[in-house]
């Protein structure tokens, strides 16, 4: 296969959580990359990896033959693909485009339409799993577009993914995504709920989640988060701002398709509201306002916290 060859030259555009990580595995497997960032400076550890640098993403495009993107939501991604010195411009016919954010479906079509207008193969192909798994090429990754360009690109995908799955025409990829996102969020407020309800009513918070982890209805995603609580910090892996974003998503392609999601409605109000009186947390952080709703914060107090978002 060319690409793992060496012989195809890749671009990565996006150095955010995800996007640094995966371009760094493909660094280390030996394949030629340039990269972009809209902050130049997050791109300096890829560059001393041996990546080149693009000043946007239209050079990017005119040095590359298959180009990733990781970036926080449709608007960055149109900016960056669409743009006066966009990766659409800079592609040649031929040029590849894999498209790795979390998208809403509508958004993934329209870009497929000007893929297609730029004689370019364009494939969706978002990813479950966060930055660990970004890290140890662990990622679950779902693609959209057509099959032989997926045959053709499953070297880069087995590099980043332990397991990708190709699901049919442009958009689907974004819309499994969705679908496997509303057990992310609504998963997550359930366990919150859970170790509420538990350390409010008696239970010693050590062995409450050591149980919690152990029993076989958390998912693996959700009992790591169990450390966060452990520790009352939370660290963003998959930061609030952009559980919120996945909600919106969500909640928009349910109005859509007139379908009825009222438990997911509730888990993103209860997002918003911990969103909005605090720093850049984990989205797992949904369990501290659980507690503190329930008033059994360890140690009784109600932590009061400055620096709101508003
Ligand atoms: N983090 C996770 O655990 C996780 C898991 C699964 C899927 N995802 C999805 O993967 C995608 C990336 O997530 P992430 O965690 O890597 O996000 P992130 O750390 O916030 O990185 C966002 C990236 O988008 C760029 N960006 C934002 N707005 C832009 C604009 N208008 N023009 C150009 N570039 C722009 C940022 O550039 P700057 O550096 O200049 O700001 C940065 O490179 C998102 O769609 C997310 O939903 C994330």
């Amino acid at each position: 296969m060319p690409i793992m060859e060496g012989r195809e030259r890749l671009g990565f555009i996006g150095m955010g959580g995800m996007g640094r990580r995966m371009a760094a595995r493909l660094l280390d497997a030996g394949l030629r990359l340039t990269v972009y960032n809209r902050t130049r400076e997050k791109t300096k550890p890829l560059a001393e990896k041996g990546a080149a640098i693009a000043e946007n993403p239209r050079e990017l495009a005119a040095a590359s033959e298959v180009i990733l993107s990781s970036l926080s939501d449709d608007a960055a991604v149109e900016a960056v693909m669409l743009g006066p010195d966009g990766a659409f411009h800079g592609a040649r016919p031929g040029t590849i485009f894999i498209e790795m954010s979390t998208l809403f479906p509508k958004t993934v079509r329209r870009l497929f339409e000007a893929a297609r207008g730029k004689e370019s193969p364009f494939l969706d192909a978002p990813v479950s799993g966060s930055l660990p798994q970004a890290e140890e090429g662990s990622l679950t990754i779902f693609v959209g577009g057509t099959v032989e360009i997926y045959e053709y690109c499953k070297p880069i995908f087995d590099t980043l993914g332990k397991k990708h799955f190709y699901l049919g025409a442009g958009g689907n990829g974004a819309m499994m995504k969705l679908v496997a996102n509303v057990l992310l969020g609504v998963g997550m407020q359930a366990v919150a709920e859970a170790v509420a309800l538990g350390d409010k009513c008696g239970l010693a918070k050590g062995p409450l989640l050591d149980v919690l982890g152990e029993t076989a209805v958390i998912s693996p995603g959700h009992k790591m988060k169990l450390e966060n609580a452990r520790r009352e910090a939370y660290p963003a892996a998959f930061p609030l701002r952009l559980m919120l974003k996945d909600y919106r998503l969500i909640l928009n392609q349910a109005a859509e398709c007139s379908v009825s999601m009222p438990a997911t409605a509730v888990a993103q109000s209860l997002c918003a509201a911990e969103y909005t009186r605090g720093f850049e947390e984990d989205y797992s952080a949904v369990i501290r306002l659980m507690e503190e709703l329930s008033g059994s914060v360890e140690g009784g107090a109600v932590r009061k916290r400055e620096g709101a978002i508003h």
